[in-house]
């Protein structure tokens, strides 16, 4: 028995070039992707991370040597987090936006060497702190919220005077994303550093091998109290018209994968903002590891994940992935 003639779907995909046409016009790009990288304050350091298959933290000597070929290949953008190892950490975190710390240097570097690298920094004080958390605390270790909030401001504004073009908040603290654009509209830098929010971040186990790289894992409690719950689809939703009405030039949402609903939420609630997504560490773990099991072949995965978050809505895509998909974008699976 023949199905109904409106049935027929097949006859739609049944060739390679039809397949390409059923993206909703979505096709994965090598401008989607941002780079994580993590940048340590040995100048020379080049050390793997056993958690995350293929990255490294890398000293300021090392930067130009690495991106060359991948600037070449077409990366345009990266975002940096600074490892501090060397130098003692306080409870306000000043080596955030130490003058000479990894960061502000890799930035001036940066800046300088790739004139077309598109520079994003994480602004956020746990790798900087000595109690390891997001924020400025209490005395009792619970957040003070308003001197977080002028401390992030402060960080990130140093951050685009060094050269940044783009500052984006990962600390969860309440009205940041507002405190960060009125710092930079006060320093002449409104109209010139784009705010990209981390606005539905989720509390998540998907974050652990970030936490070894950067060294930023809390040294008492938990992040419970400023990253959002896994159940609370309401305050990811508040959280990201909250952060629209506060002046983010870029809305975020992470991690991907268990959070797609909410991604495609997203789209809906801030429909006129480019939308970004970050595929975390352990998501990336956990590709790899599957791959490595026999589960599924990499790149197919890879691949397939990423189309999963272009279909929910994201037009960027913070991966770790990055380099290796500069080169499969340009050789058909
Ligand atoms: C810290 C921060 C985290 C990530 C980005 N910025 C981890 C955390 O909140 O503990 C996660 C990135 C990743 O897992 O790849 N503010
Ligand atoms: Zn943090």
């Amino acid at each position: 028995m023949s199905p109904p003639l409106t049935s027929i779907l097949h006859s739609g995909y049944q060739h390679p070039v039809t397949r390409s046409w059923q993206n909703q016009g979505r096709n994965l790009t090598k401008s989607m992707f941002m780079y994580p990288l993590f940048i340590t304050d040995d100048a020379d350091a080049a050390v793997e991370l056993q958690s995350m298959p293929g990255q490294r933290r890398w000293g300021v000597n090392k930067l130009e040597a690495f991106l060359a070929p991948l600037v070449a290949k077409g990366l345009s953008s990266v975002i940096l987090f600074g490892v501090p190892l060397k130098t003692p950490k306080d409870a306000r975190g000043t080596l955030a936006d130490d003058p000479t710390g990894p960061v502000i240097e890799a930035i001036k570097l940066l800046r300088r060497v790739f004139p077309s690298l598109y520079i994003a920094t994480d602004v956020c004080l746990c790798e900087y702190t000595d109690h390891g958390h997001c924020g400025i605390l209490h005395d009792d270790g619970t957040i003070n919220n308003s001197p977080s909030i002028a401390r992030l401001a402060e960080v990130a504004v140093n951050y685009a005077k060094a050269g940044a073009h783009c500052v984006a908040p990962s600390d969860m603290m309440d009205g940041r994303v507002g405190a960060i654009k009125q710092g930079l509209v006060d320093a002449g830098l409104g109209g010139k550093v784009t705010l990209m929010a981390y606005s539905a971040k989720f509390s998540s186990g998907l974050y652990g091998p970030f936490r070894d790289a950067v060294d930023s894992a809390p040294s008492f409690g938990d992040r419970r109290c400023y990253q959002l719950p896994p159940s609370a689809r309401g305050l990811a939703r508040r959280a990201i018209v909250r952060d629209v009405n506060e002046g983010a030039d870029i809305i975020m949402v992470k991690p991907t994968l268990p959070y797609l609903d909410i991604l495609s939420e997203a789209r809906d609630l801030a429909p006129d903002h480019p939308l970004a997504c970050y595929q975390v560490s352990g998501e990336f773990a956990m590709i790899h590891a599957g791959a490595r099991a026999g589960v599924y072949e990499l790149r197919r995965m890879a691949e397939e994940t990423a189309q999963s978050m272009v279909r929910a809505g994201a037009t960027l895509i913070l991966s770790y992935f990055t380099p290796e998909f500069l080169d499969w974008l340009d050789e058909p699976a």
